[in-house]
């Protein structure tokens, strides 16, 4: 970053604002960065910057640049959990209702899709957790490998191998991201695996 920088902060829950401020500076010519964490167009800001920009009338070119995302970060300190199919669902249900997300929790848990799920729970909001722990057990193994993985690639990291009926007995928050396995993966070498389908022995 270059020293003289302006550095614009934003909080949880302000994200509108933040982008109106980084489009309304891009107008006046400056150039932007919009720091969004691991990849801007996976529940980041990507998608509010270019709504913004539409909305605002204002014919600053946006540059998306790809990252990292929680869900193959966290796949890379697991194993190889993410080979196959998989359906990618967030918790939070500040901007999406939660019928909708039991709907898709449901339909991802019946089609044996591994299941990555963001936004896990914080402090104040275990429920939808505990809930979606009852949806997937109605249509998933109790046995099924689950990886637990905080922090991915930061401070603090922790990674945990369990299976879906012990799940709930993990540390789990808001830098918490969960892999629930398919009906093929497994735990090999102390690594989760989802096998492909490949004849090993040919
Ligand atoms: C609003 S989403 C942002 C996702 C981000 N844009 C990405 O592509 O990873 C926040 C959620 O991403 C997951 N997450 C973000 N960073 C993480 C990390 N370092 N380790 C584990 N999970 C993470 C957590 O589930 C967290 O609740």
């Amino acid at each position: 970053m270059k020293k003289n920088a302006e550095v614009v902060s934003g909080t949880m829950g302000r994200e509108v604002e933040r982008a109106k401020i980084a489009v309304e500076k891009a107008s006046e010519g400056k150039r932007v960065v919009m720091v969004s964490s691991g990849d801007p167009g996976v529940y980041g800001m990507a998608g509010i910057v270019l709504e913004v920009a539409a909305m605002e009338k204002t014919n600053v070119p946006v540059e998306i640049v790809p990252g990292v995302t929680a869900a193959t970060a966290a796949a890379s300190k697991l194993g190889a959990p993410l080979v196959s199919d998989f359906a990618v669902i967030s918790l939070s249900d500040l901007l999406t209702p939660w019928e909708k997300i039991e709907r898709r929790l449901e339909a991802a848990a019946s089609a044996d899709f591994a299941i990555i799920l963001y936004n896990p729970q914080s402090q104040g909001r275990i429920e939808p957790l505990a809930k979606a722990y009852e949806i997937m057990l109605k249509h998933i193994k109790p046995d099924t490998p689950v990886g637990i993985v905080r922090q991915a690639g930061r401070e603090g990291e922790g990674v945990t191998i369990t299976t879906l009926k012990e799940m709930l007995n993990a540390e789990i928050d808001m830098v918490t991201t969960i892999i629930v396995g398919n009906s093929a993966t497994k735990v090999v070498n102390g690594k989760m695996v989802t096998a492909r389908g490949y004849d090993l022995k040919e």
